[in-house]
């Protein structure tokens, strides 16, 4: 089974991948976590890319195609993959049809995170993410905390908050959303594999909701 979820910044997107990793074992192919390692590990890409997530703004189409394009074709990919964070503009949507045409791939549902920007500030500004880049558990320290503050329950690791959760950031990333990521909704929005999901719902509900999607 091979899932996209689609949703603005803080919908929900990373917390329902490790949800579906756990249950159905798929793997989470997350352009955000991969950006962000890049960056850990001051790689050429990832120099390339800091300035571009700092301020909120996407890294170019040209550069996550082609991470995408390795990444599909690694083994690991053939239990289900889960797109968090990719596509996020029509033109990568459009290279991402093409590559899962090429690579005999079909794409099951696309799943659609819905919330409003208040309360996507809010769990943004809240949010908490483990620093081990082999753990990134997602906390939130008004929804769901740690057991002991500060600290991952997964890996003991230390919890951080992301050097693109600052105000400005959060309303540049909002805004890039609208503008470059929003008009997929259109674009995929018909096909029988489109699924809107409410995600203003405490976490069990929604985890219901997409479990029965794709059972
Ligand atoms: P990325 O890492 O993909 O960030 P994002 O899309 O902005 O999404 P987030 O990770 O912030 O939110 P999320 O939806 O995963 O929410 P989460 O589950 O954490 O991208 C970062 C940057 O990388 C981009 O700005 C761009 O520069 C670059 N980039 C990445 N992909 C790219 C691409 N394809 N093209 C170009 N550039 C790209 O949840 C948020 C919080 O809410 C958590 O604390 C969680 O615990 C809490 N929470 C979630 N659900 C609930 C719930 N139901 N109830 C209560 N709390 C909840």
């Amino acid at each position: 089974m091979n899932v996209i979820l689609l949703g603005a910044p803080g919908a929900g997107k990373g917390t329902i991948s490790k949800h579906l990793v756990d249950k159905y074992s798929m793997v989470q192919i997350s352009t955000g976590d991969i950006l962000r390692n890049e960056v850990k590990n001051q790689t050429e890409l990832g120099i390339k890319a800091k300035s571009f997530m700092d301020s909120g703004d996407l890294v170019p189409d040209e550069v996550i195609l082609g991470i995408i394009e390795n990444r599909i074709k690694e083994s690991d990919c053939k239990r289900g993959f889960i797109m968090d964070g990719f596509p996020r503009t029509i033109a990568q949507a459009e290279g991402f049809s093409d590559m899962v045409g090429r690579n005999n791939l079909v794409i099951d549902a696309i799943l659609e995170l819905e919330a409003d920007d208040d309360l996507l500030i809010k769990r943004l500004t809240s949010r908490r993410t483990c620093s081990n880049t082999n753990c990134q558990a997602i906390y939130n320290v008004l929804y769901q905390p740690p057991v002991k503050e500060g600290i991952c329950d997964k890996c003991g690791s230390e919890l951080i908050q992301r050097s693109d959760e600052t105000e400005e950031a959060i309303a540049y990333r909002l805004k890039t959303y609208y503008e470059k990521t929003q008009p997929l909704i259109d674009y995929y929005n018909g096909g029988s594999n489109y699924h809107k999901i409410k995600a203003d719902l405490p976490l069990d509900e929604i985890k219901a909701s997409v479990d029965s999607i794709l059972k």
